[in-house]
């Protein structure tokens, strides 16, 4: 019996979303179905409903986080099965609406798909898949920052190691994207610093953070400047995961006092920031279509599944779970942007 597909359609620029019948999708021989179990809704989402922008065609089916299980397998495909659980970065913008994560059966390409343990359930994974792209992308690229890919195990042994490890500078430690920044970062060997409030101090230094200071604070950039000049360890650049011009000036201005770099920023920048200071705007998808997909092969393909097999990577922030079933999704969009702190909000399936 051929199953029945639904989505949460985006039926029209700047339109509420409608759950409808969708297609089921066609498989090709290098990607696979997935029967989806939960999704996560981030700020691109409702930042697209909101705008316009994004160049594309309606209607079509957002979404990038979705866990569930395997359902097809295409023929070409090697190293999955149906029924492995998996989270999946779903690239439905600019592929086409059978990739968005929004639905029930969305179809996917493999660059982005990483199997689960058994212990980990859906609607925790699912607050992962485009923040850890999003912080790989920042991380690892040459055109970004460019940093050492991280290794499994060894996030334990850098929180005891010396104080004299390189230092990334984190903005938005407590985001989503900034808590899979930490946690590669540390993965990495380098020591993290980082900003959020101080509600959340405890939640950053237990994904591996070793400072964080609170970004209300007006003293903020001088009291970073002068706590990293102490440190004397290099600061090898800044992630700005907010990416606020305020933020991106912040960033700035602090590399800008230790001598200058790159500032990876996952919005845009202003073009008035000191001249020491260059600053690569972050984009999620590059990790696959830049650079020969080494990036994605590296984190994806290699690092996030043992991770998360091994535990020393954690589903972060917590599932804020919003409710069960396509029709919520219109609501987690507008939950989402209402602003949380330190938890994704999910919709299970
Ligand atoms: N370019 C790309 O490919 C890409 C991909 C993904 C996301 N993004 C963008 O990245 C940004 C973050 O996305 P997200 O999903 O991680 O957001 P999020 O989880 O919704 O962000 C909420 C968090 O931001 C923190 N925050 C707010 N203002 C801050 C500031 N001035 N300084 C430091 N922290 C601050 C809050 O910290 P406290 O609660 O501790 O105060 C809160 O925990 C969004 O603009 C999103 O559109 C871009």
């Amino acid at each position: 019996m051929q199953l029945v597909n639904y989505a949460a359609w985006i039926p029209a620029e700047k339109a509420s979303l409608v759950v409808a019948t969708a297609p089921f999708p066609d498989l090709a021989a290098n990607e696979l179905i997935i029967k989806n179990h939960a999704l996560a809704i981030n700020p691109v989402d409702w930042k697209i409903q909101a705008s316009g922008g994004f160049g594309l065609s309606y209607p079509a089916i957002l979404g990038e986080d979705v866990a569930g299980e395997v359902l097809e397998v295409g023929k070409n495909v090697k190293g999955f099965k149906k029924g492995d659980r998996v989270i999946v970065h779903a690239l439905g913008l600019g592929s086409g609406p059978g990739y968005g994560g929004f639905q029930l059966y969305p179809k996917v390409k493999l660059a982005t798909v990483a199997k689960i343990p058994e212990k980990l359930e859906f609607k925790t994974a699912a607050v992962l898949p485009l923040s850890v792209s999003t912080a790989a992308a920042g991380l690892y690229l040459e055109g970004t920052l460019g940093l050492k890919y991280p290794t499994t195990g060894s996030s334990k042994a850098s929180q005891t190691a010396s104080k004299k490890k390189e230092v990334l500078l984190l903005w938005g430690g407590s985001s989503s994207v900034g808590s899979s920044v930490i946690q590669l970062a540390v993965a990495s060997g380098y020591d993290v610093v980082t900003t959020a409030s101080p509600a959340n101090y405890s939640y950053a230094k237990e994904l591996g953070a070793s400072l964080v200071l609170d970004y209300h604070n007006p003293d903020v950039v001088p009291i970073l400047i002068s706590l990293l000049k102490e440190h004397g360890a290099k600061v090898v650049g800044v992630y700005d995961a907010i990416g606020a011009e305020g933020t991106v000036r912040q960033s700035a201005a602090v590399l800008h006092a230790l001598g200058g770099g790159t500032v990876a920023s996952v919005v845009s920048a202003p073009d008035d920031l000191p001249k020491d200071v260059k600053v690569a705007r972050i984009g999620s998808t590059n990790i696959v279509s830049q650079e020969a997909g080494v990036v994605a092969k590296k984190i994806w393909g290699e690092y996030l599944p043992a991770a998360l097999e091994d535990g020393s990577f954690k589903a972060a922030p917590e599932e804020l779970v919003v409710g069960n079933g396509l029709y919520f999704v219109q609501g987690a969009l507008d939950r989402q942007k209402s602003g949380v702190s330190a938890r994704k909000v999910v919709v299970t399936l």
